[in-house]
């Protein structure tokens, strides 16, 4: 059976985001993967409205799906991006972050979260890859978040990033055409994808630079100070992407190195057991207010002022 390849493209028409992801593609397709691709741009995507049906469904073990499912184009893609063995996700940096487009369309995934939807059988269980492409018109320095904010938009459908590539200094549309290298890096990834897909599950690793970023769990370039986590967990640091924690240390060379504690992956993100953890906090906090009468009451209660002050608006 082939493999199925899909690319997510949120970048402008036949620019940048698109020349890359399908350099990539490419690849797949010439080791015979089935090869899907989007552009959101040619999709009708509402934001999420926040209505916490999903995540309230699926605290009681019922699936609601999403409020919006019936209202635009985000389930119709969800059926094919969920029945793929790997997606590359490919999105311009706006303001050091993947673009609103991208951020919209990743957002609603909290409603597909396939660790649910596989456990009621809603899904078939699958071990999906994912690579991830960034692109941006200045320096890393510029695009500080991006790769970052789209791996943790990958989370709740569990796709396992193998590899990624920032693609730097291409402000103008289709600029990346004359970077042959760029071109070379974005066809190794889908080299990765296939090479990652070919391995059994348990044996997949990490396929892009062995060094990229502080955290040798996710390969994040982004750490902040750890603070007392919910049920008092707290480390030194901590991955803002994955949650690893842990502690920078010297090595012998000078250089500063994070390394991971002995219970550093207990909440990892990437894992379906750490978000796990992550379920739990939201069915004490969200589901502990709305089992909490008095809660609710006091609520409403002190609501009422603030819904009668009305200022100005334009
Ligand atoms: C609103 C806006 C904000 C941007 N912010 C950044 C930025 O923070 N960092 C950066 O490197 N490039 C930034 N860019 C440049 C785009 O990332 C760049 O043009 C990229 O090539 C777009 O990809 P595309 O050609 O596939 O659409 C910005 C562009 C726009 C339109």
């Amino acid at each position: 059976m082939k493999f199925k390849v899909m690319g997510v493209s949120a970048g402008r028409k036949d620019s940048n985001c698109d020349i890359l992801l399908k350099e990539a593609l490419l690849a797949c397709q010439e080791q015979g993967a089935e090869v899907t691709m989007i552009n959101l741009k040619d999709y009708d995507l509402l934001d999420c409205t926040g209505c916490t049906s999903c995540t309230m469904g699926m605290s009681m073990g019922k699936h609601t799906g999403c409020a919006l499912d019936s209202k635009d184009d985000k389930k119709k893609i969800m059926d094919v991006l969920l029945d793929q063995d790997a997606v590359i996700f490919s999105a311009p940096t706006y303001a050091l972050m993947p673009s609103s487009l991208f951020l919209k369309f990743m957002h609603r995934n909290l409603a597909y979260e396939t660790a649910f939807l596989t456990k009621i059988g809603a899904i078939q269980p699958r071990d999906r890859i994912g690579a991830l492409i960034a692109v941006g018109g200045s320096t890393r320095s510029w695009q500080s978040m991006a790769l970052e904010c789209m791996q943790a938009a990958t989370f709740s459908n569990s796709f396992k990033i193998i590899d990624m590539f920032m693609a730097t200094m291409v402000p103008a549309p289709a600029q990346v055409l004359l970077h042959e290298e760029k071109l070379a890096r974005a066809r190794e990834i889908g080299e990765n994808i296939m090479k990652s897909l070919k391995t059994a599950p348990a044996e997949r690793k990490w396929l892009g630079e062995p060094e990229a970023g502080w955290c040798p769990n996710c390969h994040s370039n982004c750490l902040c100070l750890g603070e007392k986590q919910w049920r008092g967990l707290q480390y030194p640091i901590e991955c803002a992407v994955c949650g690893a924690g842990g502690d920078l240390v010297k090595t012998d060379d000078g250089k500063w190195k994070f390394v991971i504690a002995a219970n550093g992956l207990e909440r990892d993100r990437t894992s379906e057991e750490g978000r796990g953890v992550h379920c739990d906090e939201i069915a004490d906090t969200q589901g502990g207010f709305f089992m909490d009468p008095q809660a609710r009451a006091t609520v409403a209660e002190r609501s009422e002022k603030y819904k009668a002050i009305k200022f100005r608006g334009i």
